[in-house]
């Protein structure tokens, strides 16, 4: 017992930590502080699980194109705790993603971003941006064929965007079309330059939060105005305030420990998202979809009509974080109970109402290849035999089809070739059939140079 007071009599002496670190958990809060407030803390929690089993699954992963399947393989089947940990890893990213959003709503709802907090807020908003990213890169860093498809499906669609659609596209690939360089691309970000981003802002998140103190709870409401709120708020927590452990914190625990469990639990029975198989570009999956959290955002596609879509894909992600940094700015005074502001409850259930339509709808779309489609009838192939003919069946058979429609027939993944006789020269045909472009895979290898002729052919006779 002597040694180890005195052991810590040394330590306390040489860092001064313990004061300091002692103060900051007492450090006062509002009376009253409820439930609701646990949802920050639990995502912070999360979020150290991630980087521990992140670290975990990092010492294993192989980011390098000819090896990383077979490494996902090892950590799935055969790594100590490897089925586990990915698994942790996999359903703490989607808590992660349900605890910020809750978070925000809670924030949001409660009008917590107003005065003196706006500098929370706007930390807290580039923190959700950066955890989107963050779901984003690691869902291509499991390098099989889903992977790297809806991957493929998602450029597909920022591709359309105007202005800037190109330019992120080839942003996110790292060149035109999936390589090792867009693997180790989301290495880079997901591993090294986004989780230092996080740390940086939570860091500033939390200091804010114990600068401005946490806020009073409802019921105990002080108006949001520069000139009386902080002196009141001080008098507050002086009356009435109590020191943040254990009276407020038992709560952060036990609920983050609560969210712990599910994981643990969910990764011990269902393990983490099967393998598809190695990524193979010259198979399209039926139904590349991105993790759940995405879906409502790829329905934009399969919702809305092209040249509305096109626009909203860039548009809804800008607008909405227009609007929520800009919000402390154009109400972040006055009251801030629920009841008292109603237009605040409205924006919250048409928001929360439109993300789960748009995610139901995401849940049924059809924006992948089409896998069964049926050959072209004849009237629009034009012929019963001859080279165009066989042209026309060959684009059944290899699955051309299935992305590309002919007047109405087939599949959307690709552009319509109805008229591409006179809108692509033969060579710039054959060059993309041999070579493949960012979404097609390239044919080289799998038709002889007879069937390829046979293919341009055919694709000669779609005249206007
Ligand atoms: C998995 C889906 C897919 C398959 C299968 C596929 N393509 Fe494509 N194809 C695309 C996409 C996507 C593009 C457009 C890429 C881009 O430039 O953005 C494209 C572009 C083309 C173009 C150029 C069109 C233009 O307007 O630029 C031609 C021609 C073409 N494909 C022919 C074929 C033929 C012939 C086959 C079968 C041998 C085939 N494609 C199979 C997806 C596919």
């Amino acid at each position: 017992m002597n040694v180890l007071r005195r052991a810590w009599g040394w330590f306390d002496d040489r860092t001064g930590l313990p004061g300091p670190v002692g103060e900051l958990l007492r450090h006062p809060v509002p009376p009253g502080i409820g439930w609701p407030r646990v949802l920050g803390s639990a995502t912070l929690a999360v979020f150290i699980l991630q980087v521990l089993t992140g670290t975990a699954l990092a010492t294993v992963y192989i980011p390098a194109t000819d090896s990383v399947y077979d490494s996902l393989v090892f950590i799935s089947r055969e790594a100590t705790l490897g089925r586990v940990i990915r698994g942790m890893h996999f359903y703490g990213a989607s808590a992660m993603m349900i605890l910020v959003t809750l978070h925000t709503i809670r924030v949001f709802v409660s009008g917590n971003y107003k005065y003196p907090r706006e500098m929370n807020w706007i930390t807290g908003g580039f923190l959700i941006v950066v955890t989107f990213m963050m779901a984003y890169t690691g869902q291509l860093l499991r390098w099989d064929n889903h992977s790297i498809w809806s991957t493929l499906v998602a450029i597909r669609h920022i591709g359309h965007a105007p202005f800037i659609g190109e330019w992120l596209g080839q942003f996110v690939l790292a060149g035109d079309r999936i390589t090792g360089a867009t693997l180790s691309r989301a290495f880079a970000f997901h591993v090294f330059f986004l989780p230092a981003v996080l740390f940086t802002f939570i860091g500033l998140h939390l200091f804010l939060l114990i600068r401005n103190g946490s806020s009073e709870p409802a019921d105990k409401e002080i108006l949001a105005e520069p000139e009386t709120y902080r002196q009141e708020y001080e008098e507050l927590v002086e009356r009435e305030g109590l020191p943040f452990w254990p009276f407020a914190a038992w709560r952060d625990a036990v609920f983050a420990l609560g969210v712990f469990a599910v994981i643990i639990i969910l990764a011990l029975v269902f393990g983490p998202q099967e393998l598809s198989i190695p990524p193979d570009p010259a198979v399209p999956i039926p139904e590349p979809r991105p993790d759940w959290y995405f879906l409502w955002y790829y329905a934009i596609f399969a919702v809305l009509p092209y040249e509305i879509a096109r626009f909203a894909y860039v548009l809804v992600p800008l607008l909405s974080m227009v609007f929520l940094f800009s919000l402390p700015f154009f109400a972040g005074r006055g009251e801030r109970h629920p009841l008292r502001r109603p237009w605040i409850i409205g924006v919250t259930i048409f928001g929360i109402a439109l993300v789960l339509g748009f995610q139901e709808a995401g849940r049924r779309a059809h924006w992948a290849p089409e896998i069964a489609v049926d050959p072209l009838p004849a009237e629009v192939v034009g012929a019963t035999e001859g080279p165009v003919y066989e042209g026309a069946i060959l684009f059944h058979e290899n699955g051309c089809l299935a992305c590309h429609a002919i007047e109405g027939n087939g599949g959307q993944f690709g552009p319509d070739l109805s008229n591409t006789g006179t809108e692509l020269t033969i060579g710039e045909m054959s060059n993309v059939i041999l070579n493949g472009v960012s979404g097609m895979p390239a044919y080289q290898n799998l038709l002889t140079r007879e069937e390829v002729d046979l293919l341009l052919t055919f694709l000669q006779s779609r005249q206007e």
